[in-house]
């Protein structure tokens, strides 16, 4: 039987799950409260990926307003803070799914630009976010704890 992938809204009562897949897939881990706060705070900006049933991947995102967008001089921002899919259900389609879902739902809510930092060695994710639209626009050296550097990715209003 095939099996059944869907894409949802992710639920205060998934953060157990999402911390499980974060530890194994990233170096950057966050604490619960992280998690709570952002979901909490950001509901159309945190999905999950459920293969029947189970979570196998996650986005959390949040939509950040400067001071400044209220008096319309700079636009809403989105920032993915982090995405992860599970090694054994990779390369099948689900963090670009996840990233549509969540870009879907920028464009519903007016959010211009979003932006991410990645590792410059992740191969996987930075051609992922090319083919999702978002383009390099700067380098941030020593940007992680160990010392390596990140791409600065923008998706929508150029500068
Ligand atoms: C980055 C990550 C989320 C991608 O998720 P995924 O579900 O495997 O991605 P997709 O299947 O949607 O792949 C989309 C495209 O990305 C690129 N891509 C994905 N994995 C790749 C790899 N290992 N090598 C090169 N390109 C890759 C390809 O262009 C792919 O399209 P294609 O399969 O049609 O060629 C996943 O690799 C992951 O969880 N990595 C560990 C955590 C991580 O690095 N997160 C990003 C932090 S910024």
């Amino acid at each position: 039987m095939e099996a059944l992938i869907s894409i949802r809204q992710a639920e205060l009562g998934d953060i157990n799950d999402i911390i499980k897949i974060n530890r194994l897939c990233l170096p950057e881990n966050y604490s619960f409260d992280f998690f709570y706060r952002i979901i909490s705070e950001n509901s159309y900006g945190c999905v999950v990926a459920e293969i029947d049933e189970k979570i196998q991947g996650y986005v959390l995102s949040r939509t950040e307003r400067p001071l400044s967008s209220f008096i319309g001089l700079q636009s809403i921002k989105g920032h993915i803070i982090s995405i992860a899919v599970l090694p054994q259900y990779r390369r099948s389609g689900l963090g670009t799914k996840m990233m549509k879902y969540i870009m879907n739902k920028q464009i519903e809510h007016k959010i211009e630009t979003v932006y991410l930092e990645v590792r410059v060695s992740n191969i996987a994710a930075v051609e992922m976010y090319k083919n999702l639209g978002y383009s390099i626009r700067k380098e941030l050296r020593n940007y992680y704890r160990d010392g390596e550097s990140a791409f600065h990715m923008e998706w929508g209003k150029e500068k």
